[in-house]
């Protein structure tokens, strides 16, 4: 009899730990989870409006870069300054080639700016105006369809 309630408690206890085992081995997992993934994701950004692999991605539409303004938008993980010139719609990186700062649209001038260092680029070729940057914004395809604008090759 005693024997019988020895092995049941036994076997309880077996139980018991097991369970005990099983909740510290989750709570461990949880807690390297919970570390590791926002690591990743901040380490491997989802793609957004990326064009890899061919194709154009629609940025917006003259209303919201009416003539004569420019505007900073994102293709893929890449800023991208478009802007709308008397000449037509171009595009060019959004990165300076002097140390990396993103440029915007200076409307008073009509050029595209970088505020670090005060370098000023052309709009409609992207070649340096003034400043330190020592090359050129590197130009990206843009098209215009029905004043919707594109980034990217067709
Ligand atoms: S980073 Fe653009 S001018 Fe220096």
């Amino acid at each position: 009899m005693a024997l019988g309630l020895k092995n049941v408690q036994s076997k309880e206890n077996g139980n018991r730990r097991s369970f005990l085992k099983w909740l510290l081995g989750f709570g461990i997992f949880s807690t390297i989870a919970s570390v590791l993934i926002p690591v990743i994701g901040y380490l491997i950004p989802p793609e957004r409006g990326s064009t890899a692999g061919g194709g154009r991605v629609l940025v917006g539409t003259t209303l919201d870069i009416p003539f004569g303004m420019g505007k900073v938008v994102q293709l893929g993980n890449k800023p991208v300054i478009v802007i709308n010139t008397p000449q037509g719609i171009t595009a060019f990186s959004a990165i300076c080639t002097h140390l990396g700062c993103i440029v915007d649209w200076d409307a008073e001038r009509q050029l595209i700016l970088c505020p670090c260092h005060d370098g000023l680029f052309n709009p409609q070729t992207g070649a340096v105006i003034a400043g330190p940057p020592p090359a050129p914004l590197p130009p990206v395809p843009v098209s215009l369809e029905d004043e919707e604008i594109y980034l990217g090759e067709a």
